[in-house]
């Protein structure tokens, strides 16, 4: 029994439903799944119903995350062809924009090439306004600043946002890379002083297509599982790899065994377990998993310190990862009957205890919400 102490971890991309989802997840079970993960910060989505595409649809979530959460949450705002500059008043509100450029679950799609320049030039333009980007060194006070870019991206257009971000000279973050295409080509912009950082999945990093027959529509999200080959070439470049998160995108069982099941997996509570699996086989060192689940995302979103943050894990406990032992509303993860090493014992927030032997201890409402105070 080894016992250790981790700060808390963030999750840097979750989808936690609410409003207009909340049969699939909302802000307390999302952030209750999250602290059973040893993850203390959230970065939700936009892709909720109504869309977070507004000042007032960003005001009504935050309402609703101030009076629900259990951790800590920021929140996306994004961008719909219909509004497509409407969040920008309160940009400086969100943890970062998310642009989705690709086929997936919701309405939020842009794929125009005039719309998608009109988004990165009206961010740069904004970002001057308030005093520039959150990762930037600067006297003034970070929740002024705005955050980075993220883009859902596939095949063709991760190159059309690199030269969108090189161009207005915007962050940007790649969100769910699981290609070898896609990290090499990360991996070189990188090297040509390109300001893109990006994010891998753990359903990436642990799947695969040859997966795919056991798992039927429970592994199936957008993007979905690579190749065994794409798997090795996210292993053998993870040191382009800046962060680990979830995509936690929980359906319901009934929604995934239907004719036409959504894409999307849950995936906040079992990451940690996962990557610690991982340390155990000797594929990756703690210090990996502090690096991309607590100072990248910290570093590249800009994200306050948790002061008396701390989470408790016995890093030599195995367990089987089971539907029943989870918090999320949806009731099941992809990774159901995989042997894991890593148990999260305690989870202490700001100097309390929130969870305990799986059992949440923290009150609705106990979680902040991020970027708030200006
Ligand atoms: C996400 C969802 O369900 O919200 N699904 C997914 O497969 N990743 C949407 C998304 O992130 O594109
Ligand atoms: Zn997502």
């Amino acid at each position: 029994m080894t016992q250790i102490q981790l700060p808390g971890l963030v999750d840097a991309h979750v989808h936690l439903r609410e409003p207009g989802y909340t049969h699939k997840e909302d802000f307390t079970t999302g952030t209750a799944a999250a602290l059973a993960g040893g993850v203390t910060t959230v970065l939700d989505m936009p892709n909720t119903v109504p869309s977070t595409a507004t000042p007032e649809t960003l005001a009504e979530k935050v309402t609703l995350a101030a009076a629900k959460a259990v951790c800590d949450v920021g929140i996306f705002v994004g961008a719909t062809s219909s509004a497509l500059d409407a969040y920008l008043p309160v940009a400086h509100r969100a943890c970062g924009l998310k642009i989705y450029v690709n086929d997936t679950f919701g309405n939020l799609r842009i794929d125009e090439l005039s719309s998608l320049h009109r988004l990165f030039r009206t961010w740069a333009e904004r970002a001057s306004e308030v005093g520039g980007f959150r990762s930037e060194r600067s006297p003034s006070p970070a929740s002024s600043r705005l955050g980075p870019i993220a883009v859902h991206a596939e095949d063709l257009m991760v190159p059309v946002c690199l030269y969108l971000s090189d161009l207005y000279d915007i962050p940007l973050h790649i969100v769910h890379v699981s290609r070898r295409s896609e990290i090499e080509l990360i991996r070189a912009a990188r090297e040509r002083g390109s300001r893109v950082t990006c994010e891998a999945s753990p359903h990436h990093l642990f799947l695969s297509t040859a997966d795919l027959p056991r798992l039927g529509a429970r592994g199936d999200m957008r993007p979905r599982l690579a190749t065994p080959d794409d798997v090795a070439a996210l292993w053998e470049n993870l040191d382009v790899i800046d962060i680990f998160a979830t995509d936690h995108a929980p359906h319901t069982l009934a929604e995934k065994a239907s004719e036409t099941p959504p894409p999307g997996v849950p995936g906040v509570e079992t990451m940690l377990p996962l990557l610690l699996t991982a340390v155990h086989a000797g594929w990756l060192e703690l210090a990996d998993i502090v690096e991309r689940c607590v100072d990248a995302p910290r570093r590249i979103y800009a994200l306050p310190e948790q002061p008396e943050t701390i989470v408790d894990v016995d890093v030599d406990a195995e367990s089987i990862l089971r539907d029943e032992d989870m918090h999320t509303k949806a009731g099941w993860t992809p990774f159901a009957g995989m042997p894991v090493f890593g148990l999260v014992e305690r989870v202490t927030l700001r100097g309390r205890v929130v969870y305990e032997d799986g059992f949440i201890l923290a009150q609705p409402g106990s979680g902040q919400v991020l970027f708030q105070h200006s």
